[in-house]
């Protein structure tokens, strides 16, 4: 008889299946006619009589999906006799349990094996689908694997247990296209960096090969010359991973940054002669105490939707002949759109309207590689604008 494989989880696609042997580590995707195969392979069935029932769906192809079949058993998705072979093959499948499928979506999303990872998360979540953290790790990577609609039932059913979650309810407003926010809430802002702090440098240096930092202070030196002394503001400073650009020139280098475990981090780096625990839109609203050379929002302003929120008040705390540095993601709609990731991407013709209307001028406007998703490159522009 014809059986599928115990370690081999199968999850339905828009072509067919995706399956993956969680014992061998091995994906698969499966057009329609070979997820049928794979169905009919129940255990119920001998190669007589799968053909026999598959006969509508493949006609004279009979010889083609035959072979198929014979390497399906070679490679163990399926189990049962070869022609060529009198033994069965032995299923060393282990039994499979949702602890055990989540941890294994773990360590696959950490090797970037993200499909992977999504369907053996979607059958940890069948299997214990009444504790929350699966719905939501479930909606995670449903999410990154593009399949909103799974993403938004998961996320709908982690919320409707879990609904202060200020960080799950903003990526359901991004995966709803229910309308921006101005910009990402201070809850969700809070939540995520107090999760992301402890591990936030090694991440984005190592992992992500986060450059932004280095390629904005490259960008902005061209703007400023020879220039030292400079009073700099950095705006969400985060843990000082920006800041360490601009120590060196730096007369007085001052942090702004929401997240108070992320500025505790910049408080132990020492690089800072101030910093503050503030939300930008209020800080940069109060009325100027001291002006700075330099207004830096390095990855920043990707929480903003329209970026006048931030570049008019900063012209308000700009020195003569300051300059405002920014990055942002670049993206196709203009002026800027909510991305599934939770983050705004802007257009560059935004970004030009934006700075002019503040009064500002465009000294250059690079677009450039900051950093990788998922493998996939992350595109920034980086701003330059002077008063
Ligand atoms: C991606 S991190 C970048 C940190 C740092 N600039 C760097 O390049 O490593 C974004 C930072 O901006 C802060 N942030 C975002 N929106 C903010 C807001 N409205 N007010 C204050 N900080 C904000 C976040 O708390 C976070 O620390």
């Amino acid at each position: 008889m014809l059986t599928r494989s115990a370690s081999v989880i199968l999850s339905p696609s828009e072509d067919g299946y995706v399956a993956y042997d969680t014992h061998r580590d091995r994906l698969y995707r499966l057009n329609p006619t070979a997820a049928l195969i794979v169905e009919l392979c129940d255990g119920t069935r001998d190669r007589a009589q799968l053909r026999h029932d598959l006969q509508p769906a493949v006609g004279s192809d009979w010889a083609h999906w035959n072979d198929w079949l014979d390497t399906a058993i070679d490679d163990q998705l399926l189990l049962g006799s070869a022609p060529t072979e009198a033994a069965m093959p032995v299923d060393t499948g282990a039994a499979l349990d949702a602890g055990a499928l989540a941890r294994q979506a773990d360590d696959l999303q950490r090797r970037d094996r993200v499909l992977a990872a999504f369907v053996c998360q979607q059958h940890a979540d069948e299997l214990d689908p009444d504790d929350p953290v699966m719905a939501r790790r479930l909606g995670e990577l449903a999410h990154i694997v593009g399949r909103r609609d799974e993403a938004r039932r998961a996320y709908g059913r982690y919320l409707a247990r879990c609904p202060d979650d200020a960080e799950v309810t903003h990526l359901m407003t991004a995966l709803t296209e229910s309308g921006p926010p101005p910009r990402v809430s201070d809850r969700c802002l809070k939540q995520l960096y107090e999760r992301f702090a402890p591990f936030y440098d090694e991440n984005m240096t190592g992992e992500l090969d986060y450059c932004a930092p280095e390629r904005l202070h490259h960008a902005a030196a061209a703007a400023l010359g020879a220039r030292g002394d400079l009073d700099v503001l950095d705006l969400g400073c985060g843990t000082g991973l920006n800041g360490v650009q601009w120590r060196p020139q730096a007369r007085r280098l001052v942090g702004v940054d929401l997240s108070e475990p992320m500025v505790a981090r910049a408080r132990a780096g020492r690089r800072y002669d101030a910093l503050e625990t503030a939300e930008i839109t209020a800080w940069l609203a109060r009325e100027p105490t001291e002006r700075f050379d330099v207004i830096v929002a390095c990855d920043t302003l990707i929480y903003f939707g329209d970026l006048a929120q931030v570049v008019e008040p900063a012209r308000r705390h700009l020195a003569p002949d300051g300059i405002v540095a920014f990055s942002v993601e670049r993206g196709e709609t203009d002026p800027f759109a909510l991305s599934d990731s939770g983050r705004f991407t802007h257009h560059p013709a935004h970004v030009a309207r934006v700075v002019a209307a503040a009064g500002l001028t465009l000294a250059s406007l690079d677009e450039t590689c900051v950093r990788y998703e998922y493998g996939e490159p992350v595109t920034a522009l980086l701003a330059v604008c002077r008063s």
